[in-house]
């Protein structure tokens, strides 16, 4: 049987980890995981059911009642996202949830709820999963890990074009406020926060077309498995 790999990716808001995710999983036939829509899933819940997140009581009795699943929709050839079987893959990249996430990811309990589901997913191997910690605690003993960065000009205006698209009231201060807001958070955090695992490959590519990105990614993947 052929050998398997874990490919982790993580970086920075909105520098092109899951496009790449995506392109790698598809090369490959390899399952793709967007770690950040568990997060996002369980900050709609705590906004809806109006949790408060500083409550520990109230997190872990909000977890409980949290059940996440990826379904592949072949008709966009990508893995939706369900809370508690309904799709929810649309309502959280809205703003709303993007001003929230990086505060409920920094939550001690949700990290563990979700990274404990991340591992599981991985346990076959065969697999590219993106975030912030999935080199660094999710999977650090992953063959080939990657850490993505693009220039910020370039970041902004990737994330503005995506929103703009589902709603053209958003402006591109929120959207360069958003990105710089969570970036600090996501990488202060007391918990597992964002940071280049040692072994990682650094990826930028603010000047890289999409191929080139995959190209360059398929090469390191090619030499993690005639490395085993
Ligand atoms: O990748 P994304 O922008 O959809 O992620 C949303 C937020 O979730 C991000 O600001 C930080 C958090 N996150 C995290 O803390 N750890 C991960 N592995 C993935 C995302």
């Amino acid at each position: 049987m052929a050998k398997k790999i874990i490919i982790t990716i993580d970086g920075w808001s909105s520098c092109g980890k899951s496009t790449l995710a995506k392109q790698l999983a598809k090369e490959l036939g390899y399952v793709y995981v967007d770690s950040g829509a568990m997060y996002r899933a369980i900050t709609l819940y705590f906004l809806r059911n109006h949790v408060d997140w500083t409550d520990k009581k109230e997190v872990h009795n909000a977890l409980e009642s949290i059940n996440l699943e990826f379904v592949f929709n072949p008709q966009r050839q990508a893995s939706e996202i369900f809370l508690n079987g309904e799709n929810v893959e649309f309502l959280i990249r809205d703003l709303v949830i993007a001003e929230k996430v990086s505060d409920v990811a920094a939550i001690r309990e949700v990290r563990a709820f979700a990274v404990a589901q991340q591992q599981k997913m991985g346990a076959k191997k065969g697999i590219v999963m993106d975030g912030r910690d999935i080199g660094t605690v999710v999977f650090p003993k992953a063959e080939l890990k990657i850490f993505m960065n693009a220039d910020n000009a370039v970041r902004v205006e990737r994330r503005f074009r995506e929103l703009y698209e589902k709603n053209p009231n958003v402006t591109i201060e929120e959207v360069k406020n958003n990105l710089e807001m969570r970036d600090y958070i996501d990488s202060h955090r007391e918990v597992s926060p964002l940071r280049k695992a040692d072994d990682a490959l650094e990826l930028d590519n603010t000047n890289l077309t999409h191929e080139q990105q995959l190209h360059k990614a398929l090469d390191w993947v090619n030499s993690r498995l005639h490395k085993a």
